[in-house]
């Protein structure tokens, strides 16, 4: 690969993407499963899972953010309203994944739960609760509907990858994915691309992929 600007995700966010779509949807299922699909006993065993697969969530989640500010990104060329709507729905989903975790701890420490992790290690309250039991209900609030939130924005920004993917082939795989999908460019309106035997230009905005057999500005 030479040194141009990156086509795709760099690998660690890719990695993170897909683990953090994976243990999103187990977390999901266990809120739910626990609150309204078991009995009491077993809601209480899915709620200590939940709570453990809820704090790695937020670890792993702070170390994509951390990874998201300092790696460069690969740059699209769309409207500038698609390029504010897509940036505006990631930033919903950055937002909810680190919502919900710091409110399900708000509920887990108000009610006096066990906050042991792993090998006796305790995750710290960081806060005492009060009497008022008003930020518990705010919490709460903001747990069951972000939940329920979180679900709906990413079925609409699976929904928008899937659609796009029928435009342009290959687009998941291209951005965020793996192996080895054929880097066609985001950036090159109008800049030819030598690919296998044949020359091609892809215009992305458009949605347009122009097969040349000869690129314009290559004469000898
Ligand atoms: C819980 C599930 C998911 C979450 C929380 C999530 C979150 C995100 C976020 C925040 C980004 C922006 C990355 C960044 O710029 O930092 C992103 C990118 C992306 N996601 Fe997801 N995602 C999820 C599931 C999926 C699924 C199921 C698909 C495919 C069907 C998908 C396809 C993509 C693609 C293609 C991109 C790159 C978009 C681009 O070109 O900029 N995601 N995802
Ligand atoms: C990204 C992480 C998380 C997600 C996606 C998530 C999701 C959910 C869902 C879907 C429910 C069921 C909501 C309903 O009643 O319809 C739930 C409930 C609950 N979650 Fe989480 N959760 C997360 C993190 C956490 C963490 C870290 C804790 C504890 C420290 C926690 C504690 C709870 C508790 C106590 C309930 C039951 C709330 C009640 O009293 O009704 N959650 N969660």
């Amino acid at each position: 690969m030479s040194g141009g600007p990156p086509t795709r995700y760099p690998l660690p966010l890719r990695v993170l993407h897909w683990s953090l779509a994976c243990l999103l949807a187990a977390q999901l299922l266990l809120g739910f499963a626990a609150e309204h699909w078991t009995t009491r006993t077993i809601s209480e065993a899915l709620l200590a899972i939940h709570f453990r697969l809820g704090i790695l969530i937020l670890g792993l989640m702070l170390v994509r953010l951390a990874l998201r500010l300092a790696l460069p990104v690969p740059k699209e060329h769309i409207s500038r309203w698609r390029r504010n709507a897509k940036g505006s729905v990631h930033g919903v989903l950055y937002l909810l994944v680190l919502a919900l975790p710091i409110s399900g701890h708000v509920i887990w420490v108000w009610m006096g739960a066990d906050r042991t992790l792993f090998a006796g290690i305790q995750m710290p309250a960081l806060f005492i609760p009060p009497d008022d039991e008003t930020g518990r209900a705010v919490a709460w609030y903001v747990h069951v509907y972000g939940a329920w939130t979180l679900l709906g924005v990413v079925c609409l920004h699976a929904a928008a990858a899937g659609l796009r993917s029928m435009r342009e082939p290959a687009f998941i795989a291209r951005r965020i994915g793996f192996g080895s999908a054929r880097p066609q460019s985001d950036c090159n309106h109008g800049a030819p691309r030598v690919g296998g035997s044949f020359r091609y230009e892809a215009d992305i905005a458009s949605g347009q992929i122009r097969v040349r057999d000869r690129p314009p500005s290559t004469k000898n």
